[in-house]
């Protein structure tokens, strides 16, 4: 039996776990798979009306009461500074030490894609993001704000323990899975200190990993490949800042952000599981959102929890689902929300 909290969050964010909840249960039923959920009301509505973000203690209770964490969307345009997403995501990112952020870029079905036909082949990789470091922390200042002479800094941090950690876990799962090429990503050009220092690591890294060739790009020609070449990429792995931009850019070829899925992993520990899109507040009480990415987020949470027959027959109803139509309407479908999830239970009752 296992324990997973889950964290709807805000706008979009409670429609998709509804519907991944719904898959959660069903696994449950089909395939013998025990777990017990309990909800949590942590977002923009809890914040305005208590002014709580991450509760006293919590962190603490995930750890101990836990093994998994999922969660919707976090973003209301209420709170314009955005503290409760940054206190609730980043306090379960930075506090639980959930150094990998693993985002897997796999086209569903050929018709998803913005590529023309040529590049449309082997879109399947997997970027391994820092997740706890870079220019992520928060560090810097400002000074004589407000003024002509105002001065802003935002400082990025690199530790060898960091960036040794992260590139170890790609290179560790390359060889587990089969993939044959790990790609860095990094600007070590322009960022001749931190940059320098992944280079550096990486060189290291990969001595222990002779079967495996390792590869470095600069971020920005990176960028242009993976649109006019995906089929080079098997595992990629970057700092905190270029992994949340190029896994946009990977959601775009796969069909959008409602389909990526992403997981917060420290391996042996409570994990987090989010799908990679935010929390769309445009789109949000409408029922227009896709689930795919949140049930897609299901499947490697099941994976990491040691059901992976579970998590593979997932993986197949949003397939069969993509392939069928029986999609909503940003990938060219005509389903609400909840029917998409229902769509894809029914298929895994068959
Ligand atoms: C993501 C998101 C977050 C990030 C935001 C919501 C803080 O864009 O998970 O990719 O920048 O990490
Ligand atoms: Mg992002």
């Amino acid at each position: 039996m296992k324990r997973i909290a889950i964290i709807p969050g805000d706008g979009i964010g409670v429609e998709v776990t509804r519907e991944a909840v719904r898959v959660l249960e069903t696994v449950g039923d089909c395939f013998g798979v025990t777990l017990e959920l309990a909800h949590f009301d942590w977002g923009a509505e809890k914040y305005l009306r208590e002014n709580v973000t991450l509760p006293e203690g919590a962190l603490e209770m995930l750890r101990r009461d836990f093994d998994a964490i999922f969660t919707g969307a976090f973003g209301d345009p209420r709170v314009e500074s955005n503290k409760h997403a940054i206190d609730i995501l980043g306090g379960m990112r930075f506090g639980l030490d959930l150094y990998i952020n693993f985002r897997p870029v796999r086209l569903l079905n050929d018709r998803f894609t913005p590529l023309k036909s040529g590049c449309r082949r082997n879109i399947d990789f997997v970027v391994f993001r820092e997740n706890t470091e870079g220019i992520y922390v928060n560090a810097g200042g400002q000074f004589k704000r407000g003024t002509d002479h105002e001065l802003a800094i935002q400082e990025e941090f690199h530790t060898r323990h960091g960036v040794e950690r992260i590139i170890r876990a790609a290179f560790a799962y390359a060889r587990e899975h089969g993939r044959k090429r790990v790609t860095l990503a990094d600007k070590s050009n322009v960022l001749t200190h931190g940059h320098e220092l992944w280079r550096r690591v990486f060189k290291i890294v990969a001595a222990d990993y002779p079967e495996i060739e390792a590869r470095a790009q600069y971020v920005d020609a990176m960028a242009m490949l993976i649109v006019l070449d995906p089929g080079q990429y098997e595992v990629i792995v970057t700092n905190n800042m270029f992994g949340d931009i190029l896994t946009d850019l990977g959601a775009a070829l796969q069909g959008g952000l409602g389909v990526a899925a992403s997981a917060n992993l420290h391996p042996g520990r409570t994990s987090l599981f989010e799908p990679v899109h935010g929390s769309a507040p445009d789109k949000a009480g409408q029922g227009v959102a896709n689930p795919i990415g949140a049930i897609a987020t299901v499947a490697l949470m099941l994976d990491s929890l040691g059901y992976s027959a579970a998590a593979r027959r997932v993986e197949e109803a949003i397939e069969a689902v993509c392939e069928a139509g029986a999609v909503t309407v940003d990938l060219g479908g005509t389903l609400s929300t909840a029917e998409a999830g229902v769509a894809i239970c029914q298929y895994l009752r068959r």
